[in-house]
């Protein structure tokens, strides 16, 4: 085929389709950094091994037992010298199974665990307490080299927290020992009493980034248009 100018649009729709492909295929392959954190691959009888050969559509991959989308499911970080499970940590909040034994942990691993709403075994190094304490999970279980946190307690229903949340507001669980109150359908804001407007904000606010975008284009390729004549 003979070489066409950059802006001719026959040219340029197969060539951003490649494009597109290509960066969905490295995605595809990307291990997130948190399984790759620490050398090696799950050990062949830990829990998270056990956990992941369970159902055929989950795959070991490095420290990581992830489903066909590459969601991390489980995350087995035992034996790997940390001191803190590091600023890739939050990469594993969907995860259902971690495992961070044999790690010289310091014993403040509350707020780390934010937004890990769907855990629901955490095996720890035996002098790391559980994450929001005993009350947070429905079992704890030490052994002679960890301790097992299971079954994350839903606090919302427990404590009379409904009255924590505002009136058009809700409580959700944000992980072990964590609450957080979310504003009814239509409300926002201080408290959730703000009413109305937000979606229409938040829909003129893409609106202008769209223009915005599209404009750019226009103007870079009138520019080029102008340069060839
Ligand atoms: C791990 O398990 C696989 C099969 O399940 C086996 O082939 C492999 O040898 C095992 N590796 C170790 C180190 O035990
Ligand atoms: C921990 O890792 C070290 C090397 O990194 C290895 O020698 C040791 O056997 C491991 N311990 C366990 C319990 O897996
Ligand atoms: C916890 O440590 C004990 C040894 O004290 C070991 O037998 C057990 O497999 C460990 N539990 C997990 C979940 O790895
Ligand atoms: C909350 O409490 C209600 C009634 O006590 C119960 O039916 C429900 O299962 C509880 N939900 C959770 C998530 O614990
Ligand atoms: C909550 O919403 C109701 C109407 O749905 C309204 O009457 C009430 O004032 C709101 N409460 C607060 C604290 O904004």
């Amino acid at each position: 085929m003979a070489p066409r100018g950059p802006g001719s649009p026959s040219n340029l729709v197969p060539w951003a389709a490649a494009v597109l492909l290509v960066v969905g295929a490295k995605r595809a392959l990307a291990l997130p950094e948190i399984c790759i954190q620490c050398p090696g691959s799950v050990r062949n009888l830990s829990e998270v091994a056990l956990y992941c050969k369970q159902t055929p559509e989950l795959m070991l991959q490095a420290r990581c037992c992830l489903n066909q989308k590459g969601t991390i499911l489980g995350l087995d970080l035992q034996n790997c010298s940390l001191k803190d499970p590091g600023p890739n940590f939050p990469q594993a909040h969907t995860a259902v199974i971690i495992d961070l034994q044999a790690n010289p942990l310091k014993d403040d691993l509350a707020n780390i665990f934010r937004g890990f709403t769907q855990l629901q075994t955490l095996i720890l190094p035996q002098d790391v307490s559980c994450p929001g304490g005993i009350n947070a999970w429905n079992t704890v279980t030490f052994y002679m080299n960890n301790q097992t946190c299971q079954g994350q307690r839903n606090l919302c229903n427990s404590t009379g927290d409904q009255e924590m949340c505002p009136e058009n507001g809700s409580c959700v669980p944000d992980g072990p020992g964590l609450l957080q109150c979310v504003c009814a359908d239509g409300f926002h804001g201080y408290k959730c009493m703000r009413q109305g407007s937000f979606s229409l904000l938040m829909f003129f606010g893409i609106l202008g980034s769209t223009t915005l975008s599209v404009s750019i284009l226009l103007w870079g390729t009138q520019r080029r248009k102008a340069k060839a004549s």
